[in-house]
């Protein structure tokens, strides 16, 4: 058997394991929603620690397990911290966690994340609805051998995000009075920030937003074919637009700024998913 799913399958017998909980939608918490928790009604959750081969997060303030439970009726499961290709994993590692969830029964993905803004008119603060992505300065997650199992070797990228949850996460936000704003994420590396000519790069590239996660995980799920939404908190300008220096406690400040507001805004779609 593949290496890689070999690995993804004896997470998933430890999740079997020690979890009875059946998940509809997985939503990945990004810097902001770090307490999104108590919003759940929460049945069961499981450290990362505990799940056989799972990649570990290394970031400060991403407590990394899993949460299980409900928001309103849906049933969830939440990833409390992700793991980045910043912090030195394999891309098939960073995806393991995503791929994970599609395996418990989820087949809605909502991610969500903090970004920098690129686009015009955008403030710190924003929330933007990601429309499409660049993942072209990463390493895709499904380089090698194809795990059948998963998905076709070539899949369709055309509308990783899906069209029905765009349109219902701006009418959620309309009903909210939020001011959502829309656009392109493209995701670098990291983990250092971008320099003022990387971003006018990103720019004329098309990208609204930038950021260090979020579309490897969208292939990955894409792949699958789970059904994507994807929220970016604009927790700053990105570099050379603002004036200021870059810090990740600015990112957090603005997060944590924005937070019930965003909270409010995923209950909201996950309840009409
Ligand atoms: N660049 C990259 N990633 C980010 C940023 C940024 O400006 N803000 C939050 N995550």
């Amino acid at each position: 058997m593949n290496h890689i799913y070999e690995k993804l399958q004896k997470a998933y017998r430890s999740f079997q394991e020690k979890i009875e909980f059946r998940p509809q939608v997985a939503l990945v918490l990004g810097s902001g929603l770090g307490n999104y928790g108590n919003h759940i009604h929460v049945e069961a959750t499981l450290a990362y620690s505990e799940i056989e081969g799972f990649p570990v997060s290394t970031v400060p303030g991403h407590t990394g397990r899993y949460i299980f439970g409900y928001v309103g009726e849906v049933p969830v499961v939440c990833m409390q911290g992700r793991v980045h290709y910043y912090e030195g994993y394999e891309m098939s590692d960073v995806v393991l966690p995503i791929r994970l969830m599609k395996l418990m029964g989820a087949n809605t993905l909502f991610l969500t994340n903090a970004a920098g803004g690129i686009k015009q008119g955008m403030h710190a603060g924003d929330l933007m609805l990601i429309t499409d992505q660049i993942a072209s300065f990463v390493p895709s997650p499904l380089r090698g051998a194809n795990i059948d199992e998963l998905g076709v070797r070539f899949p369709d990228m055309s509308r990783v995000y899906d069209l029905r949850l765009q349109r219902l996460a701006k009418k959620a936000a309309m009903d909210l009075k939020i001011d959502l704003q829309e656009g392109v994420y493209i995701q670098l590396p990291g983990p250092q920030f971008e320099t003022p000519h990387e971003v006018a790069m990103c720019r004329t590239l098309g990208a609204d937003a930038v950021g260090m996660s979020t579309a490897c995980e969208a292939i990955a799920a894409k792949h699958m074919g789970m059904h994507v939404v994807g929220i970016s908190c604009i927790s700053n300008l990105a570099s050379g637009i603002s004036p200021f220096s870059l810090s990740h406690e600015e990112v957090q400040e603005t997060a944590d700024r924005v937070a019930e507001q965003f909270e409010s805004l995923v209950t909201r779609v996950i309840c009409q998913i």
